[in-house]
């Protein structure tokens, strides 16, 4: 099968279309033919192997697998011994380490029914990100309707989710992005929306319950001011920091939390196939939307993953591994 890959860690040029094995189905999984995959920030670390710590996942001196790739969208080619949920001919979506290849081999809780509707491109739009923003605002800060919530980073992949999914809560949504994609996050439900050029939100005298901030790239002490004194800041960025500083700003929130009435959180998002059908539910109630603002060839992915790390992204990156 064609796949893109890179033998080494190191820069996303290295990486490169080449033929590798079709994975062979295995009991309790299915082997899912890819039409599309998407991309997220994630991705750059594993081909890089910094920061390091992805190495755990991904191998310590070589990657495993060498490809990229979490999120996909596609057809069941052919299922396992064990599986009678899904067969082949089936649309599904879902995650599974290398998805910018033809074929991946999935464990049967990581993926579920495509969403009616969709396309595979915004199918595979959805999961990493959606999730990493369900995930935030309904298990980590228990967002209740009418809470006051701020979204540092609305436009980028899970911002536009959160967006959505915040206000299918019922809460009241301040998203912050640049004057160019104020239009886009308003249309997708914010309530309000700061342009960062214009205007510091953490001077802006208000005060939220909740704030979700995917960028971090403000003081811990200025966003403080502006959370309630018993509201949840969720800090979810690893990017903009190496060596020790990356250490400490990981860490920061987490020590101070234990000693304030704020909680300062940080969360890891695990996909799992009931959470996959909520969005599918969602996404059939129309309250949420993938926003795809660019689409790769396979041969693209370097120029992809470059793309994302410019920090410019509007909503989601997706490569289309099967040419429509
Ligand atoms: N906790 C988890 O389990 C988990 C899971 C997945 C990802 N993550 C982390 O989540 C973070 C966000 O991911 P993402 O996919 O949303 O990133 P992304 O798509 O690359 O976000 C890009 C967005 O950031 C905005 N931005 C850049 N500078 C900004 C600023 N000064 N103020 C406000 N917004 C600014 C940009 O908006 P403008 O162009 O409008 O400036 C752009 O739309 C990443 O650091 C990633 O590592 C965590």
């Amino acid at each position: 099968m064609k796949a893109v890959c890179a033998k080494q860690y190191g820069p996303l040029q290295n990486l490169q279309v080449c033929d590798m094995p079709k994975p062979e189905v295995q009991a309790s999984k299915i082997l899912v033919r890819v039409h599309a995959a998407g991309l997220h920030i994630g991705d750059c670390f594993t081909v890089r192997g910094t920061p390091f710590v992805v190495r755990m996942e991904t191998g310590w001196r070589r990657p495993k697998s060498g490809v990229p790739g979490y999120d996909f969208s596609g057809v069941v080619e052919a299922v396992g011994e064990g599986v009678t949920d899904f067969a082949v001919g089936d649309e599904v979506y879902g995650e599974c380490p290398g998805s910018c290849a033809e074929f991946v081999l999935v464990a049967k809780d990581k993926l579920t029914a495509k969403p009616n509707g969709l396309s595979h491109v915004e199918a595979a739009a959805m999961p990493t990100s959606a999730l990493a923003a369900l995930h935030a605002l309904r298990d980590v800060a228990k967002l209740q309707a009418s809470e006051s919530l701020l979204i540092n980073g609305a436009s980028g992949g899970i911002g536009t989710f959160a967006v959505q999914i915040a206000k299918a809560f019922g809460a009241e949504v301040t998203g912050v992005c640049s004057g160019n994609n104020a239009s886009l996050v308003k249309s997708l439900g914010a309530d309000h929306v700061v342009d960062y050029n214009a205007v510091d939100f953490t001077n802006s005298g208000n005060q939220y319950d909740c704030i979700f901030d995917n960028v971090e790239n403000r003081n811990l002490s200025d966003i403080r001011r502006v959370l309630k004194p018993s509201g949840t800041l969720i800090c979810n960025s690893g990017t903009g920091a190496s060596g020790l500083a990356f250490w400490i700003r990981l860490l920061k929130p987490l020590v101070l939390s234990p000693f304030s009435k704020q909680r300062l959180c940080r969360y890891l998002s695990v996909p799992t196939r009931k959470d996959l059908e909520v969005l599918s539910e969602m996404v059939s109630d129309e309250k949420l939307r993938p926003v795809v603002s660019e689409v790769y060839r396979l041969d693209s992915v370097a120029k992809a993953l470059q793309d994302l790390e410019s920090g410019r992204t509007v909503g989601k990156r997706v490569v289309r591994v099967i040419e429509a």
